[in-house]
């Protein structure tokens, strides 16, 4: 197995996506009437990374362009830095649907970050759902680029994360969810394998399937379980060594218990031979950032707080919560 592949899904650990575009992260803050300045994100992330015991749990984390400078940090622990390289998102043939962008200048920029101490990256694409979403010309377009994105990161030998996410926005059934996962991944393996990407130095990043939520449904995390890994068996070679979820809008405790689920439902291999674990931005953030609020006297409790996630999720992680 590739090095780094085998390391991000070491046993126990996951990854920490800290990788919030400069919208996002002012959103986040926002939320606590926090301003989005340089200052206030560094402390931010700095509170997170320090958390005690931190790469017990974390093997690698993702970041964003604003924070390489705690690749040093993350290598003197042991974990592994990577980055988000895809540059969001810009509207589809005029069409609700909006497709990733990034390709442009990439290379270039592939090879700063590896200079810096990079070994993997991420790009992400967002699939709406809904009566005529996403369409296949949108899918086509959009999971060809993400298939570039992965052949290029690995002529610079290291490795893609590709995430495909599924959105959680709408009011569909968990089996419309199901539907178009399948076809998305289906559709997603089928122009990474026509680019030539080498599955074994890959990681897919993955929504869980899930009613829409104003759907007004809340499945039970057997259920979740079940019909993930069917649209996995489904749609994901076997040859791919592993998957991450995201927590895509889930509370945390749902992300967490659902994922311990479908680790548990898939011992002996039952769905598939892939090596099953996380990779959460909000799941394992939102009640830190609760507590911390921007005030240095609230790091100690903020990382307390983060450190049970994380010693939660590392369970899950292996089926044993
Ligand atoms: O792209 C999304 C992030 O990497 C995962 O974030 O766990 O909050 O959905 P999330």
């Amino acid at each position: 197995m590739n090095s780094t592949v085998q390391r991000l899904l070491a046993p126990y650990k996951g990854i920490l996506a800290a990788d919030e575009s400069t919208k996002t992260i002012e959103k986040r803050l926002m939320a606590y009437g926090l301003q989005s300045t340089e200052e206030i994100k560094q402390a931010y992330r700095k509170m997170l990374f320090t958390t005690p015991d931190i790469e017990k749990y974390i093997s690698g984390i993702i970041l964003y362009k604003d924070s390489l400078d705690f690749i040093p940090l993350l290598n003197q622990k042991g974990i592994t830095a990577g980055i988000k390289v895809d540059e969001g998102l810009e509207s589809f043939n005029g069409t609700e649907e909006e497709v990733t962008k990034g390709l442009e200048g990439l290379s270039a920029r592939l090879d700063k970050y590896i200079n810096l101490g990079v070994r993997f990256t991420k790009w992400r694409a967002v699939i709406k759902i809904s009566n005529i979403y996403p369409s296949d010309t949108f899918l086509e377009e959009n999971l060809g680029r993400m298939s570039k994105y992965a052949k290029m990161v690995q002529e610079k030998e290291i490795t893609p994360i590709v995430e495909p996410e599924v959105l959680l926005d709408g009011n569909h059934t968990t089996a419309r969810c199901e539907e178009t996962m399948t076809k998305t991944l289906k559709k997603l393996f089928e122009l990474l394998i026509k680019e030539n990407v080498d599955l074994d130095n890959l990681l897919l990043k993955s929504s869980m399937v899930l009613p829409g939520k104003d759907s007004g449904v809340e499945a039970l995390p057997l259920e979740v379980a079940n019909a993930t890994l069917r649209t996995f068996r489904n749609s994901v070679p076997n040859k791919l060594r592993g998957i991450v979820f995201l927590s895509g809008g889930q509370t945390s405790d749902q992300a967490i218990n659902n994922l311990n689920e479908i680790v548990k439902l898939n011992i002996g291999n039952k769905f598939g031979p892939w090596d099953i674990s996380f990779s959460y931005s909000r799941a394992l953030q939102n009640d830190a950032l609760a507590i911390w609020i921007g005030k240095i006297e609230n790091v100690t409790n903020a990382q307390e707080v983060f450190g049970k996630r994380l010693q939660m999720v590392s369970k899950a992680r292996m089926g044993e919560l």
